[in-house]
Formats: structure tokens, C-alpha cells, sequence
């Protein structure tokens, strides 16, 4: 199983400086070693040409932050998965804690998206994880449990383990510096590893399974060798090249 390195760009750049970050970034990890795959998930104005600088590259993919789940129609505003596949995106991000916060994106919509686009032919990654609250509530499993069961309620994919990434992303760690300790990620990331063997057998023990929360250059070796940890979703750290490099490099 490759390690994902996936950079989460959020609402951050103009487009020269999108354009600089990307081709520096290239500069300083390719050729990527083998065991390796970096995904770059900048805003959407910016995918086309990203894709047009990563597209023969090895190991580098284009993704979004979101989508919405039509084909096509009046919904002003909105971006279908079919216009994301057109510039070159393979991935998307769906269920970020910000989408379940500031627009009140509900676990059953989050299902929605992830069922409408498996089936229109990207991967998803979709986002789970405590807030502070609930975790100091001891409610982590009962959480993880439900955002999983009821986010990939109905999912079937026949290769599902090549289609599906699943981000823990503990909301008090986010863009807080506050990093989960390994063994909180442990805990998370095994909760999570069963939640996917129930669903999907042995597919499930092959999902990648990424940790999310104020990673950066120094946090990333304590993190990388935790038990089911197949990659990182990175913020903050992922905006400077010089930092995600060290990271992919790590
Ligand atoms: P930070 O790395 O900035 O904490 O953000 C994490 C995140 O939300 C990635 O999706």
C-alpha cells in the first residue's frame, strides 16, 4: 500500500502563487520514491493548470475539496464531479470538518456525495473525527462509529479499497498546532480499521486510512510509523513547498 501525502490547500493563494507552489514542489520531491503518491488539493479555479503541470508526472495526483452531487442542472455556485473529472481531478475531499461546520453538511449528505461520486468515477476522501467536547466526553468511538456507518451507508464499489481514503481528522487538532499524540492516532486509526473490515472484509483492511491535524516537518516522524497510518492529510504545512517537501520526503 502506497503512502498518500495529500496537501488541503482550503480557501489560501492567487493563482501565480498556486502555479510557483506546484512547480517548486515538484522541484524538490520528483522523482518521488516508489512507495509514495502526493495529492495536491488546491481551490478550484486553479485544477486545470495543475493538472497540466503534474499530469505526466508519476506518483502525483489532482484533487478537489468538494462537489456537488448532480450531474448537472441549475445549482449556481456548485461544481459536479463530471466537470472535475474533465481538468484532471481524481480525487475529492468530502465530509471536511469546515463543510460539517460552516455549512451545516449533515452525515446523509455526506453519503450523497460520497455514493454520487464513486459512481461518476472519483475517489473520495472522506473526513471524520471528534471535536474537543466529545472527545473530553469520552465519545470518540460512538463519533467515529456513526460518521463511518452513516457516511458509507450503502457504498459498494467493487474495487473499493483503490476508491475510498478515509481522513481522521480530530477537529481540536486542526489548524490548531495541537497535534493527537501517536497513541490517540492509534486508537482512532484501529477504531477506524475495524469500522471498514466490518463493512468491506478484506477490502476494508486495504482502505488507506490518513491522519489529519496540524501535521508539519517535525511531527511528521512520530506520526508516519503509527499502526494503520497510510498517509497524511496536511493544511497549514502543505501551503510553503519547502515544508510539504520535507514531509513527503520525510
Ligand atoms: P492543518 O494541517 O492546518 O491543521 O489542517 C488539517 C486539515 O484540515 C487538512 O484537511
Amino acid at each position: 500500500m502506497k503512502k498518500l501525502f495529500a496537501g488541503n490547500w482550503k480557501m489560501y493563494k492567487i493563482y501565480s502563487e498556486a502555479v510557483e507552489a506546484v512547480k517548486k514542489l515538484m522541484s524538490l520531491t520528483s522523482p518521488l520514491p516508489k512507495d509514495r503518491e502526493v495529492l495536491i488539493l488546491p481551490p478550484y479555479p486553479y485544477l486545470k493548470s495543475i493538472s497540466d503541470l503534474i499530469s505526466k508526472k508519476d506518483g502525483y495526483f489532482l484533487g478537489a475539496q468538494n462537489f456537488y452531487p448532480e450531474e448537472e442542472g441549475a445549482y449556481t455556485g456548485e461544481v459536479s464531479p463530471k466537470m472535475l473529472l474533465d481538468v484532471g481531478c481524481s480525487y475529492s475531499i468530502v465530509g471536511h470538518s469546515e463543510r460539517r461546520k460552516y455549512f451545516n453538511e449533515s452525515d446523509e449528505f455526506i453519503n450523497k456525495k460520497v455514493k454520487f461520486g464513486l459512481q461518476k468515477g472519483l475517489k473520495i476522501i472522506l473526513c471524520i473525527g471528534e471535536d474537543l467536547t466529545e472527545r473530553k466526553k469520552g465519545e470518540v468511538f460512538k463519533v467515529l462509529e456513526r460518521q463511518i456507518s452513516k457516511g458509507l451507508n450503502e457504498v459498494k464499489d467493487s474495487k473499493i479499497e483503490e476508491k475510498l481514503c478515509i481522513a481522521y481528522e480530530p477537529v481540536w487538532a486542526i489548524g490548531t498546532g495541537e497535534v493527537a499524540t501517536p497513541i490517540q492516532i492509534e486508537e482512532a486509526h484501529k477504531i477506524i480499521r475495524e469500522l471498514l473490515s466490518d463493512l468491506f472484509g478484506e477490502k476494508g483492511t486495504k482502505i488507506r486510512i490518513l491522519y489529519g491535524g496540524s501535521v508539519n516537518p517535525e511531527n511528521i516522524k512520530d506520526i508516519l510509523p503509527v499502526p494503520n497510518v497510510n498517509g497524511v492529510l496536511v493544511g497549514g504545512a502543505s501551503l510553503k513547498p519547502e515544508n510539504f517537501s520535507k514531509i513527503i520526503l520525510s
